[in-house]
């Protein structure tokens, strides 16, 4: 008999039900028996004790469906170790839950920050496995993270309606693309929707060499110009600031968002019309892309492989084309950015792609 507790923590992405299906399909068809505890709304559910029990019956006929069917929250890591407005330790209370429940072992679906709570509960003796879910695939320790490339889907479907109306008005049009303060997304969506300017974090612009790019495409014939902006995309001016400078001159930013910023500029430049799509959270919604319906059972397989063996503390991972397991120590705090000067950016630049760099 396995006991098994399941949270989804973090920002909702594509691809979670079909991640948790996996690890529930793959440990009731070894013939183990399961009792599985779904904790809802994330770490909030194990804190407080809110929590479903589940059969295998609930996950099915899930594998195509969006969101997660234990709802999500955020609970920052930076305020874990702080007591809740109760005086409540919450590491504690979740560790108390895990023993109350006899749990053997605590799967987390998450990013980023859910994997430093997840680290923490394993580095206090927990059995942990997690699995990598975020649409900005900005996780240490995998190639691909699940939800990501639905999202790619999703934001470039948005390119490739903008290009039809941008082309008509011969304007000049910015998508901003989600992916918080990696550029993965902004890349893939920018590359497979034929934008012509992208631009991401981690390759801070210059708004003089963006204009000088959409002018240079005017003087060739090309009547507008489309920019995929990544929604954490900064000029070189704001990169070069002290992280207090960067704090202080947004407190009165008076921007939407980036993209607003940067329209205005090149209007200013050079005279243009400039017109700025937001996708926002469709890029986390509906229904997952088939890459990501195999990507996450595939994991979720694994997780249950390594559940039946006992093998704890680790995010179930993919690297080099292989399902493999990550220690979590390895993953928690570490964040995956894409590499200036990686080949998919100077494959991008050969095909013409501008960066503002
Ligand atoms: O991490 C996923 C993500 O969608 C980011 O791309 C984005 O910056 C953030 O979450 C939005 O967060 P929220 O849903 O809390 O507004």
């Amino acid at each position: 008999m396995k006991r098994i507790g399941m949270l989804t923590s973090g920002g909702d992405c594509q691809a979670l039900n079909a991640a948790m299906r996996g690890v529930v399909k793959s440990l009731s068809n070894s013939g183990e028996d399961v009792e599985i505890y779904g904790f809802l709304e994330g770490y909030r559910g194990l804190i407080y004790g809110n929590f479903q029990m589940l059969t295998s019956k609930d996950f099915s006929g899930i594998l195509t469906k969006g969101g997660t069917i234990l709802g999500s929250s955020r609970t920052p890591f930076k305020t874990i170790k702080d007591p809740d407005e109760n005086g409540l330790n919450k590491v504690e209370a979740m560790k108390q839950n895990y023993y109350k429940l006899r749990l053997d072992c605590l799967v987390v679906l998450g990013g980023n920050g859910t994997h430093k709570t997840a680290n923490l509960l394993r580095e206090e003796g927990l059995n942990v496995i997690t699995l990598p879910k975020t649409i900005d695939n900005d996780l240490y320790g995998t190639d691909m993270t699940f939800g990501f490339q639905s999202a790619v889907n999703i934001a470039t479907d948005c390119i490739d309606c903008i290009h039809t109306t941008a082309s008509s008005h011969g304007r000049v049009f910015i998508v901003e693309v989600m992916g918080h303060k990696v550029g993965y997304l902004t890349l893939n969506a920018g590359m497979a929707g034929g934008a012509d300017i992208i631009l991401i974090p981690e390759i801070p612009y210059d708004i003089k060499k963006v204009a000088a790019a959409i002018e240079k495409r005017a003087k060739n014939g090309s009547k507008f110009t489309i920019l995929a902006v990544a929604e954490g995309a900064i000029s070189k001016e704001d990169a070069a600031l002290s992280k207090k400078e960067y704090k202080e001159k947004m407190k009165n930013y008076k921007y939407p968002s980036v993209s607003y910023e940067i329209a205005e500029k090149i209007q200013e430049i050079t005279g243009k019309e400039v017109r700025v799509t937001v996708p926002g959270h469709t890029q986390r919604g509906g229904s997952p892309c088939p890459y990501d319906r195999v990507f996450a059972s595939r994991l979720g397989a694994e997780a249950g492989r390594l559940i039946l063996e006992g093998e704890y503390g680790f995010m179930v991972g993919y690297k080099n084309r292989e399902i493999v397991k990550v220690p979590l120590a390895d993953v928690a705090g570490k964040l995956k950015m894409v590499e200036p000067d990686s080949t998919i950016i100077k494959e991008a630049k050969m095909l013409g792609i501008s960066f503002g760099d």
